[in-house]
């Protein structure tokens, strides 16, 4: 049924008006209690000449018509869920920032130009809202098509949007996107994105009276509302998770007591694979779900399009959960744990069945890979030994590592058991190449031929082996080599910042103003690190970054103490370099003689930005460095890693193997 059925006839529409207003209201509360009392019904849809209404008895939602923006969420009768006081078109939608030549970044928020009920029925609905890109649109060069879906019974509902651009439409870039709530603040007070980071947050106004830092996203709280929090920072970028970890989070409200919650039930549609981390909600209260951005990447992962470039992809379905429990009152996590048992229900019926854009690959048009990962290294192992807890994943063909770049396809990873072994179930048709990377082993793995999955199939992959990058015996290692530095010393941040006291231990890394502890811990003199006497856990700083002198900064180099009893002075030995992050940052290495010229440098890598965003990795780097014998002696030896980049921002984070 839609609204150019009653166009011309005033009477009507007038009526429909009401009954819409009705059956919103109807769902709505009365004293701001939940309501558990509200007989089962099927799913109805209401239209008026502005909004349409869905709703099930349990959840409803009012959308704007035609532009498609969710203005109302009430839940058994509570107020609307959303923040009244942004306009309609502001409180929950989907958007991307983008650019081009002709256009700074902007952001589009998909308006819709036209609606359309897809299905309607006492189980299902399902709208549509499009908007169709004309050449001389200001808009982002895309298609879009937002979908809203309610089931029977079901206490919220799922949103995903399919975006399309046609060849010879304008060059542009995508740097984020994502669909967001904005809560009402005065009925969310509880934040959840994983079992440590859970807390009473503080509130909008707090941040305005609070101190900018070094960054405009970080606040030092001088006069929160609850006193309590004075002395901590406020930074969005402190609640973020890797890809594969953002699955379920929200906010608890004790006003009525009730969660809302995003459920991500596939990591596929996301970019960058497992490892990238993007923002999921903070104070706001904003809930987001992230399909593309730049954090934590920089600009290689803005999405580009050339100008015959043809691209679609549908992003979704989210779930958005809605759950209640009067004990949450007394312990807000409870909410928590029930919207963790969902997202698991929701992630076992992925790929859903529901979703009616022919776009969304059904699960019988999928297909599958099996196969066991073996890693090959002969130092270690006479034998290829199972490649144990290792990421294994699907992405669209590139070189060895491509998949921390990617961005328009679809990747598809999991993680192998105890001897190797993984299935990749539902992958959409297509040509992949097959990537892993192994915890405990540098560098990564890619296998030799492509692999093209169709309807129904279910490849097995053989000779699945890593060849672990080795050229000799191991004469020392620092760290584990795992993408990440959290193993290395991170220190406490400075005491003027409080650390938030969580019930349960949040991992060290994810406090504010890192960066500065460096130059605190070593004012004059640079790190050095004694091979065989020295612990990485506590003498190696997590990241090598600039220091601070007098307002300037200046370069650092660190030294590795190394004793060789024979040197093969013809023989070549090779330096393994991981970084786990970068951002305008250069490494340099020489072997014994500080003041050569570089043996090798990395050159200027990397605007990740990990460091400042409180990440422990970001994007990995990866270097092979040959080191002739005749640069080493026998007895001591020294490796000096020079940062000579000299900004505040320049920082690495590494990881490093030398063998012969
Ligand atoms: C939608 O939400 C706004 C803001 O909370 C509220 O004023 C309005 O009454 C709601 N409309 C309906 C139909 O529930
Ligand atoms: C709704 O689902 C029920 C149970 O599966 C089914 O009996 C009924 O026919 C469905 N209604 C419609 C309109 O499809
Ligand atoms: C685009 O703008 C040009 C110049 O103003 C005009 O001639 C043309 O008709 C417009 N095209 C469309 C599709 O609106
Ligand atoms: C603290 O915040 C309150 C309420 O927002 C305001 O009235 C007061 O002036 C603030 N105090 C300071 C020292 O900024
Ligand atoms: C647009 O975004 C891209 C990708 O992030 C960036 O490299 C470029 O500098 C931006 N261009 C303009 C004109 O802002
Ligand atoms: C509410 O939470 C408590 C404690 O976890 C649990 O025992 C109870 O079953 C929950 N009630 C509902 C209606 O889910
Ligand atoms: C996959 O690759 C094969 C061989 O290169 C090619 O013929 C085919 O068109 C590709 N399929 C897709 C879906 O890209
Ligand atoms: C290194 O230091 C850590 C942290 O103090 C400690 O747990 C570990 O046992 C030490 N390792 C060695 C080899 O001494
Ligand atoms: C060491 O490397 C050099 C340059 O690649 C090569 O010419 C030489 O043969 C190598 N030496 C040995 C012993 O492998």
């Amino acid at each position: 049924m839609g609204i150019s059925m009653f166009v011309g006839v005033v009477l009507q529409i007038f009526v429909l008006v009401a009954n819409s207003e009705i059956l919103h209201r109807k769902a709505l509360k009365q004293d701001n209690i939940i309501r558990d009392d509200l007989p089962s019904q099927g799913v109805q849809l209401l239209e008026d000449d502005t909004h349409v209404v869905i709703s099930n008895g349990i959840v409803s939602i009012r959308l704007t018509v035609p532009g498609g923006s969710v203005t109302n969420i009430t839940y058994k009768g509570s107020d609307n869920l959303l923040f009244p006081e942004n306009n309609e078109a502001d409180r929950g939608h989907w958007d991307v920032v983008w650019n081009n030549t002709a256009h700074a970044d902007q952001t589009d928020n998909f308006v819709g130009t036209s609606y359309k009920v897809i299905m309607q029925n006492e189980n299902q609905t399902e709208i549509s809202f499009t908007r169709t890109w004309t050449l001389n649109s200001t808009e982002a060069p895309l298609n879009v098509d937002k979908r809203y879906v309610m089931l029977k019974d079901s206490p919220g509902f799922y949103t995903y949007v399919v975006l399309e651009r046609l060849p010879g439409w304008p060059v542009f870039y995508i740097q984020e996107g994502r669909v967001l709530f904005k809560l009402n603040e005065n009925m969310f007070q509880y934040m959840a994105v994983s079992d440590s980071r859970q807390r009473f947050m503080p509130k909008v106004k707090d941040r305005e009276n609070g101190k900018v830092l070094d960054y405009k996203e970080a606040v030092l709280l001088t006069n929160a509302t609850n006193p309590a929090f004075n002395g901590e920072v406020d930074d969005k970028y402190l609640y973020t998770c890797d890809n594969k970890d953002i699955k379920v989070h929200g906010w608890v409200g004790s006003n009525p007591s009730l969660g809302f919650w995003m459920i991500t039930p596939s990591n596929e549609f996301r970019t960058g694979g497992p490892l990238k981390q993007d923002l999921t909600t903070h104070l706001g209260p904003t809930v987001l779900h992230y399909f593309t951005s730049t954090h934590y990447s920089g600009e290689v992962l803005a999405i580009k399009f050339k100008t015959e470039e043809y691209w679609k992809k549908v992003i979704g379905p989210v779930y958005i959960y809605l759950n209640s429990n009067d004990s949450a009152n007394a312990d807000p996590s409870i909410l928590w744990i029930d919207a963790k048992q969902r997202m698991q229900k929701e992630e076992a019926s992925w790929p859903y069945e529901f979703p009616l854009s022919d776009d969304f690959v059904k699960s019988n048009q999928r297909g599958a890979l099996s196969g066991q990962l073996l890693v090959r290294d002969w130092f270690v192992n006479k034998q290829a030994v199972p490649g144990a807890s290792a990421y294994v994943g699907l992405a669209p063909p590139g070189k060895v590592g491509s998949w921390q770049f990617e961005n328009k396809g679809y990747q598809f990873w999991t993680k192998t058991n105890k001897d190797g072994s993984f299935s990749i179930k539902n992958v959409i048709p297509g040509n992949y190449s097959l990537f892993a990377y192994v915890p405990g082993f540098i560098g990564d793995y890619k296998h030799a031929s492509d692999i093209t999955i169709t309807p129904g199939s279910n490849i097995q992959a053989t000779n699945v082996v890593f060849d672990a990058p080795r050229n000799g015996p191991t004469l020392w290692e620092i760290g584990i080599p795992d993408r990440s530095a959290a193993e290395f010393f991170i220190p406490n941040t400075d005491s003027r910042f409080k650390i938030h006291q969580y019930k349960k231990p949040v991992e060290r890394f994810r406090q504010y103003g890192l960066w500065e502890r460096y130059e605190k811990l070593y004012p004059r003199k640079d790190l050095v690190f004694t091979i065989g006497s020295s612990n990485y856990s506590k003498d190696w700083f997590f990241s090598q970054v600039t220091r601070n002198v007098g307002g300037k900064f200046v370069g650092t180099t660190w030294q590795i103490f190394f004793n060789v009893k024979n040197v093969e002075k013809t023989g070549n030995y090779t330096l393994q370099l991981a970084l786990a992050s970068a951002h305008f940052a250069e490494l340099q290495v020489r072997f014994n003689d500080r003041n050569s010229p570089p043996q090798f440098t990395t050159g200027t890598i990397g605007m990740d930005n990990a460091l400042a965003r409180h990440g422990i990795r970001g994007v990995y780097h990866y270097y092979s460095v040959p080191v002739p014998g005749s640069r080493l002696f026998v007895g001591r030896n020294t490796l000096f890693l020079t940062q000579p980049l000299t900004t505040r921002r320049s920082s690495q984070k590494l990881c490093m193997i030398i063998s012969v």
